[in-house]
């Protein structure tokens, strides 16, 4: 796991570098706004997806710059999706990174316009040639990344997710949505990656078989986390899914049998995995790290 940790905090660096430079200051009256965004942005957070989109390429030998341009606009997304779900009207968060939540630091008008600024300049990061020259790449990734974050993917996910509180509901339909809400941009995470790098079939669906079982497994451990840990490790509050009736492994087959499904998932990813030669090693630790992590 040092390996691992070595190479998440490197990426993290490169990342946040990377964001800085796409994200220029604020003047006038729309200065508060870049304030937001970048205070959203720039926290303290693990900058998973980044790191797969990063590892993924590497398999294909995608040039490192346009790798982090991408990796970029994935966290973009994923910043935007935190700072809604945190809001009153979604889970009515405070907590998060350790930070006030962006509507708790500025207000919800500004929250809300701070997520919808990093959603479009996402889209925009990815258009631009300096991301591939090839336009054909370009538009797959932005077709790929609308589906995985929009109404098909993470928007729908999150509507299930507030539709299901205090609903009884089958295993299936909860994975479905944990599927949705948070496995549809971890895949595309990885997908991107074998996009950038014109993989083969087979590679590619290898790897979505892996973002697909690490993509559940992510969550599972949120959920698992929500009742184990504690706010000082998180950053963020915990025991909230239970108070807000919230459907998901945990509460509907236990701590236990949640975290023998989570096992399976991380070793079943690691199987998806074998074509790959030593080159997805850390990718292979990823998937060990997201079943065991603590923050
Ligand atoms: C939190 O995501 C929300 C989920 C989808 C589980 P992360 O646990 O990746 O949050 P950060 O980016 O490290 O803060
Ligand atoms: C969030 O899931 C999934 C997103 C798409 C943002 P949660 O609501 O469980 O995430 P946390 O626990 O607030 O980070
Ligand atoms: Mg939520
Ligand atoms: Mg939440
Ligand atoms: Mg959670």
């Amino acid at each position: 796991m040092r390996h691992l940790k070595d190479s998440l905090n490197k990426t993290q660096k490169e990342i946040d570098k990377t964001i800085k430079l796409l994200l220029p200051n604020g003047k006038g009256l729309e200065k508060k706004l870049f304030e937001a965004i970048h205070y959203s942005i720039l926290s303290s957070g693990k900058r998973l997806r980044p790191f797969l989109l990063v590892q993924s390429a590497k398999l294909f030998d995608v040039d490192e710059k346009q790798a982090l341009r991408v990796a970029s606009s994935i966290e973009m997304i994923h910043a935007y999706s935190l700072i809604h779900d945190d809001l009153p009207s979604m889970d009515n968060d405070s907590l998060r990174r350790g930070l006030p939540t962006t509507h708790k630091k500025y207000n919800e008008a500004t929250a809300i316009l701070a997520g919808d600024s990093l959603l479009t300049l996402s889209f925009e990061i990815l258009s631009n040639n300096l991301t591939h020259s090839d336009p054909k790449i370009r538009c797959d990734l932005i077709y790929e990344l609308a589906k995985a974050a929009g109404a098909y993917g993470m928007v729908a996910g999150q509507m299930m997710d507030l539709e299901a509180e205090n609903k009884k509901l089958s295993i299936g339909v909860i994975t479905r949505i944990q599927r949705l809400k948070t496995g549809a941009l971890i895949a595309f995470s990885c997908n991107a990656g074998a996009i950038l790098g014109r993989a083969e079939k087979k590679d590619k669906f290898a790897l979505q078989g892996y973002a697909h079982d690490i993509g559940l497994a992510y969550q599972i451990r949120d959920d698992l986390l929500d009742v184990t840990s504690t706010t000082k490790k998180l950053g963020k509050k915990v025991n909230k899914d239970k108070k807000a009736g919230k459907k998901n492994f945990v509460s509907i087959l236990g701590k236990d049998r949640a975290k023998k499904q989570l096992e399976f998932l991380g070793n079943q990813a690691i199987k998806h995995l074998e074509i790959f030669d030593n080159k997805a090693d850390l990718l292979r630790e990823v998937a060990r790290f997201i079943v065991e992590r603590e923050q």
